[in-house]
């Protein structure tokens, strides 16, 4: 498939039948929404039981990063085959994991891009939205409130709950940031990745640095289960994690690099990204990974992309499954409200804000009880 386009997704739609209820546990169920952003916009959603992890795969927030796209209709194609091979670890991973995959959250940035004519593409055109507004400096910067609470003893998570009014009403953010940032806080996700272009690496929190110095190492709580996801990532694209591999371009500073991986500081200090937004506004681990020194390179080169990363995509996926789990609930199985999960050592708690529960269906109130935490050791 040469450009990842909405017909692309509605093959992946065909391929994937017969496309039953919602509830049904053996089915391989796979929706393609338009509605999620506007215009061209699509994701894949795999949707199954309660009871399991949320993921997600974000590809393509830099318009004329376009490997991610591409290797995420690979990767829907790729799970939806081996699903009905039978394969044991995709049914496995299907039936324990609710996937969602968002291929594109830039396609106009990618229209741009594609539509620049000639071989080499420029390195900006296309970065931005249709506003001109790059989608990953864009969102509200809670790493500087998480700074001064770490000082203060005040909340080091679930940043944004009161503010979310005020970021519907923020007009400098992009309409794709609000989608994504109402997307972020209506859905527990525990792990996730945004995939871009232009260097190879995978890079873990936080993405700013404290002091607001240019680079520097910037752990954030999870450091150590960030760091093991990230190499996890990289240890399966046999690219990435060459220690030999020399730098994208002559002059690049990798001195942060460590097999493959980097903290996000360490490179350098991006304020108002997704990736930290993801952690301190919700439980969501993300990681950014790098995929490929060109952003936009031929399209002949982009099986050979997919094969170097099918293994990490599937291995990053599976990782969802470690740390620990439960249900927020009284002996007799009722919800607990405004309950907050602490793992001793880890300053960074899973919260429970339940004030519309009394309104929500039955099956609704057992998914919020729900609660997950990434963790290192077990
Ligand atoms: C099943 O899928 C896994 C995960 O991608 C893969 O490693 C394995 O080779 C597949 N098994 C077969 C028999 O193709
Ligand atoms: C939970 O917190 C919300 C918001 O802080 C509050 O409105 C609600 O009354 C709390 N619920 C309980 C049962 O304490
Ligand atoms: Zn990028």
């Amino acid at each position: 498939m040469s450009q990842a386009s909405p017909q692309g997704g509605k093959e992946a739609v065909a391929m994937c039948h017969p496309a039953v209820g919602r509830r049904d546990r053996h089915q391989c169920v796979l929706f393609a929404f338009s509605l999620v952003l506007w215009k061209t916009s699509f994701y894949f959603l795999f949707l199954i039981l309660p009871g399991e992890p949320e993921f997600k795969y974000i590809g393509n927030m830099h318009g004329n990063e376009a490997v991610g796209r591409e290797l995420l209709i690979f990767l829907a194609q790729y799970l939806c085959n081996e699903y009905q091979k039978g394969n044991e670890t995709v049914v496995n991973l299907i039936h324990n994991t609710r996937i969602h995959i968002m291929p594109s959250l830039n396609p106009d940035g990618f229209e741009k891009a594609a539509s620049q004519p000639g071989e080499l593409q420029d390195w900006f055109v296309g970065r931005s939205n249709a506003q001109g507004i790059d989608l990953n400096w864009n969102f509200p910067d809670l790493d500087r409130i998480v700074y001064i609470n770490e000082k203060e003893g005040s909340p080091n998570n679930h940043l944004l709950k009161n503010l979310k009014k005020i970021v519907d009403q923020n007009a400098k953010l992009a309409p794709e940031t609000k989608a994504v940032i109402h997307w972020i806080m209506d859905i527990p996700f525990v792990l996730s990745a945004n995939l871009h272009g232009g260097d190879l690496v995978a890079n873990y929190p936080y993405d700013e640095t404290r002091s607001g110095s240019a680079h520097e190492y910037s752990s954030c709580p999870d450091d150590a289960i960030f760091q093991s996801v990230a190499q996890v990532y990289s240890s399966f694209n046999s690219v990435m994690s060459d220690p030999n591999r020399p730098p994208c371009r002559k002059n690049d500073d990798d001195s942060s690099f460590v097999e493959g991986t980097t903290n996000g500081g360490a490179w350098y200090s991006v304020p108002g990204g997704m990736q930290d937004f993801n952690y301190l506004s919700s439980n969501c681990f993300e990681i950014t990974v790098e995929l490929s020194c060109e952003k936009f390179p031929p399209e002949e080169t982009l099986k050979s992309y997919w094969k170097d990363n099918k293994n990490s995509l599937i291995s990053y996926l599976e990782q969802i499954h470690r740390g620990v789990k439960g249900f927020v609930q009284d002996l007799q199985g009722n919800p607990i409200a405004n309950a907050t999960i602490s793992v001793e050592g880890i300053d960074h708690d899973v919260d429970f804000e339940l004030e519309s529960f009394s309104e929500r269906k039955e099956e609704e109130k057992q998914e919020l009880m729900e609660w997950w935490k990434m963790m290192s050791e077990t």
